[in-house]
């Protein structure tokens, strides 16, 4: 902490109003099926990002970052799609995105310190947008920290500023995740009214520990295949007659997929339809205590993923094939994927053979080492 206010004192020469700070998050379930709006359930992470922040008298953002040592100034109204380029946007997206609003926002000086793992699909770039919106809210007295409503309405923003400044047409799972998760608690998440529920989830007590594998393949979340599969979505949506994939589950499936006129879409509405109604079985088995059940429902998302929505790579699946030959309950590629991180629920006796045997696996494969690291649900955004 001393090291970012440091920082911040030597770009603004004074202390910061403050700190805070916002997660990463792993989805456990529920994949793809934001932007349908579905159902998700993730946590977040212990791994945060923290923002010193500062109002000032006038427009300007000045954003310095401690990871790269590079500051940008960018006026609020000259942000725009595109501009600033780079992590810069999250930053200044998230200001333009709550003054478009109509919130009575100025000028800020932010120092960032970056902790979730970058390009490893665990959203670090939702935990700079949430950090910077916690300060924003604090200092320009939204109030909306307090309450899940405002929670909601700054979640929002800071989609928005991914969507229409950075540019990656993702869904909202990832801020909703930093915004609402909860110590010791998965959140089942609503995309289709953004309702949310705080499912207990504290593995020690089973002695099962959530293993994370960041796999450390590139994650080409804002190329065109990530877009490609919500177009493919909204296509199939368009036939079926329906606004959102979610109003056509508990419909017959074979009868849904018998409208769709060829078998990508099939395959891509098959994944999202199950997808949804994994994302219950795993809160239930969780509810009951079962997480041989919930490990069951992770493969079983992962296969779709995999086959049916072909978003895995060979990295994910090396890690799931690996964890589960060597006992894990589950596992499962997590996040967007082609590339980023897996998760694997494995009893705690077990976790050091099956880090080692993930490890022995990329070597024998020739692929860059990845890196594997227990996570437990952790706190959302908020004041440090
Ligand atoms: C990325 C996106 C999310 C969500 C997941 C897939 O993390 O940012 O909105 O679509 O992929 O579940």
């Amino acid at each position: 902490m001393p090291r970012l206010q440091d920082a911040f004192m030597t770009l603004t020469g004074h202390a910061p109003d403050g700190v805070w700070s916002a997660p990463g998050r792993v989805n456990l379930i529920g994949e793809h099926t934001d932007y349908n709006g579905g159902l998700a359930l993730p946590i977040a992470l212990p791994h945060r990002t923290r923002c010193a922040a500062s109002p000032r008298e006038d427009d300007l953002l000045r954003i310095h970052s401690l990871q790269d040592d590079s500051s940008v100034e960018v006026r609020i109204d000259d942000v725009a799609e595109g501009h600033p380029a780079g992590w810069t946007a999250y930053v200044a997206g998230v200001v333009w995105a709550l003054r478009k609003d109509g919130n009575a926002v100025r000028g800020l000086d932010v120092v960032v310190d970056g902790q979730v793992p970058l390009g490893a699909g665990l959203s670090s770039s939702a935990a700079l947008e949430c950090a910077v919106a916690a300060a924003a809210s604090d200092l320009f007295g939204l109030g909306l920290l307090d309450s899940s409503d405002g929670r909601r309405v700054l979640a929002a923003a800071c989609q928005r500023a991914e969507n229409d400044i950075a540019g990656a047409p993702t869904g909202g799972m990832d801020q909703a995740a930093a915004m609402h998760c909860t110590e010791r608690h998965a959140l089942r998440l609503d995309c289709l009214d953004g309702t949310t529920e705080q499912v207990p989830f504290d593995l020690t007590s089973h002695d099962v520990v959530l293993l994370v594998t960041d796999t450390r393949a590139s994650h080409a979340l804002a190329d065109g295949q990530y877009g490609a599969r919500r177009e493919s979505c909204e296509q199939a949506a368009e036939i079926l007659g329906v606004e959102t994939l979610r109003e056509v589950v508990g419909r017959p499936l074979d009868e849904t997929l018998a409208l769709l006129p060829d078998e990508v879409l099939r395959r891509r509405t098959r994944h999202v339809v199950t997808e949804i109604a994994r994302v219950d079985e795993v809160v239930s088995s969780l509810r009951e205590g079962d997480l041989a059940a919930v490990g069951r429902t992770f493969v079983a998302s992962h296969e779709s993923l995999r086959d049916d929505y072909e978003v895995s790579c060979t990295e994910l699946d090396l890690v799931v094939d690996t964890a589960m030959a060597h006992g894990a309950l589950g596992s499962r590629m997590t996040g967007g994927g082609f590339g980023g991180s897996a998760i694997s629920l494995v009893p705690a006796a077990d976790v050091d053979r099956v880090t080692a045997a993930i490890e022995d696996a990329f070597a024998a494969a020739h692929l860059t080492p990845p890196s594997s690291f227990p996570v437990t649900a952790s706190a959302p955004a908020h004041r440090d």
